[in-house]
């Protein structure tokens, strides 16, 4: 069996409270040895054991690589346009998903294959090695569906949404299609994923049509998460809270009931900058979160229409400068806070046999992610041991 030590660590960020005072475990001058695509030893190098092989992280920083937990990456076309007109002063609304919804439909699956792998390899070049894939673009029972298997070639991680919005032929009959969803659509997707979702917001799905889906997948061995209160204030974070969800996202709009109920949870609050950034809308207020003693995650919410961008860094420094979390708090979220929102142990932490999945610097500190904000500071990427930069 091949060893392999990545040396030249000038800071490694573990996430393991166990080796360090801080959330980040951060340890300087450090080793990390990877065995059968997990790691087998972390510590200070002058403790290092041999190993076979050895890569050099010329005194840069290495993290964990990044979970992104909530993404859109099955999908068709373009809204370019519609960003345009936002930033001329349209306001945002769950309507332009329809916009996406037609190309998808329209689209032979060779396309929307391509299109899933060019951002999962976008995503790796910025450091994601673990990436979450929603389906909720298709909106029937045989879109979802080949939504779902084209996701699953690329992550164990997917996700039904097929509760994204009313599809147009749908228009005033919610009760029927929330049916659809909840019977035939969940029977056909439930064995290609592992997650049940639902937009519950204004323009989307209420709660009794949340519950009625949500339910209903669990009823199939679905675990629940949310997307809620993005763009106004309204029930689906408690909801999500009542439901053991592992994660309700976005959070834009929360009232004190919502952070207590969170507060006193093992649900995850995942905050998506770039939605905000790319509507340009109020940033949810993380620091009432963190201080409430909330988990919170960030993600991308990787999407052509709300936030087309894949970089987690992108998140990490619009998290810092406008949130008002601090770089160690970011990095948590991004990594470990992702990792909680997908329920994974295995993930987001460089501990003796979790996967292998690391990313190096062209820094000295994780703090450059937000200091550096816009510049390309990934030097190589691991997933599972096996190199992708
Ligand atoms: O997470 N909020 C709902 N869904 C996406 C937006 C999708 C779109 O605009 O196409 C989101 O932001
Ligand atoms: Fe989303």
């Amino acid at each position: 069996m091949t060893s392999c030590a990545v040396t030249g660590i000038g800071l490694l960020v573990t996430n393991d409270p166990a080796r360090a005072d801080g959330p980040l475990g951060e340890i300087t001058n450090a080793t990390v040895v990877v065995e059968r695509g997990a790691i087998a030893w972390v510590g200070p190098a002058a403790a290092a054991p041999p190993a076979d092989l050895g890569v050099d992280a010329g005194g840069g920083c290495v993290l964990p690589g990044f979970v992104d937990s909530h993404a859109h990456l099955v999908f068709a076309g373009d809204r370019a346009a519609e960003f345009a007109a936002r930033m001329a002063g349209t306001p945002y609304s769950a309507g332009g998903i329809a916009t996406t919804v037609a190309a998808t439909r329209a689209a032979p699956d060779e396309l929307l294959a391509a299109g899933i792998a060019r951002l999962v390899a976008e995503m790796a070049c910025g450091g994601t090695t673990t990436v979450e894939i929603k389906s909720g673009y298709g909106l029937t029972v045989a879109d979802e569906v080949r939504g779902l298997a084209l996701a699953r070639a690329f992550t164990k991680e997917t996700t039904f949404l097929g509760a994204h919005v009313v599809p147009p032929e749908y228009a005033g009959r919610t009760d029927d299609y929330v049916a659809l969803v909840a019977g035939d659509m969940l029977d056909a997707c439930a064995p290609y994923a592992r997650w049940v979702d639902v937009f519950c917001d204004r323009g989307a799905f209420d709660a009794d049509q949340a519950r009625t889906v949500l339910e209903a997948g669990m009823a199939q061995g679905l675990a629940p998460r949310l997307h809620a209160n993005q763009l106004a204030p309204g029930p689906g974070v408690r909801l999500g809270v009542e439901l053991g969800a592992a994660s309700v996202d976005h959070c834009t709009h929360l009232v004190d009931a919502d952070v207590a109920a969170l507060a006193g949870s093992a649900t995850v609050a995942t905050l998506l900058p770039g939605a905000e950034f790319s509507t340009r809308s109020p940033y949810p207020d993380a620091r009432r979160l963190l201080d409430a003693g909330v988990t919170v995650a960030l993600a991308t919410d990787c999407n052509p229409g709300s936030s087309y961008t894949s970089s987690m860094a992108f998140c990490i420094a619009l998290a810092v400068r406008e949130m008002r979390m601090t770089p160690a708090e970011a990095v948590w979220s991004a990594t470990a806070g992702g990792a909680a929102a997908l329920r994974r142990g295995d993930i987001g932490v460089v501990r003796v046999g979790a996967r292998a999945d690391l990313v190096v610097l062209r820094a000295p500190s994780y703090v450059h992610l937000a200091y550096r904000p816009g510049v390309d500071l990934v030097a190589s990427v691991f997933r599972a041991g096996r190199q992708l930069r």
